[in-house]
């Protein structure tokens, strides 16, 4: 599927609609991630922290599971906003989790504070993921 920049920006858009949404008392850094499938549907999740640090779980794993409960398998693109000055990468185990679906999944990564942004591939920042063929 061709990713065009008007679905990168719509992802953008639907990130940072639930943004505000954000459970982060601990970091105050607050993330949005926002999926499109191959099948067009898009689905949501936040950054929820919990007061046992190491609990946390990062938006973009919030997304995946969403999208995994609705029944759809592939992501092609995913938006990650935060409130931060500068856009942030997905971290080690999201970057794990996402190529699980596809290890190429196109990323655009948001400040929603600045809107500065940057777009890459996944296996550009995750090229040996660990996949074991099904
Ligand atoms: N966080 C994400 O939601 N996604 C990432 O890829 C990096 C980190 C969240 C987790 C935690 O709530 C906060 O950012 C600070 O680490």
């Amino acid at each position: 599927m061709e990713i065009s920049r008007e679905n990168l920006l719509k992802l953008v858009n639907e990130a940072l609609k639930i943004l505000p949404n954000s459970y982060a008392p601990y970091s105050n850094i607050h993330v949005a991630s926002a999926i499109l499938t191959e099948s067009g549907r898009i689905y949501l999740g936040v950054n929820v922290e919990n007061s046992s640090y190491g609990l946390t779980i990062c938006a973009e794993r919030s997304a995946i599971s969403a999208m995994i409960t609705n029944g759809d398998r592939k992501p092609v693109a995913i938006a990650i906003v935060t409130d931060l000055e500068e856009p942030i990468p997905p971290c080690g185990a999201c970057r794990q989790v996402i190529a699980e679906f596809n290890p190429e999944a196109v990323l655009i990564m948001y400040s929603a504070k600045t809107h500065n942004y940057i777009v890459k591939n996944l296996k550009e920042i995750f090229p040996q993921p660990f996949i074991v063929k099904k």
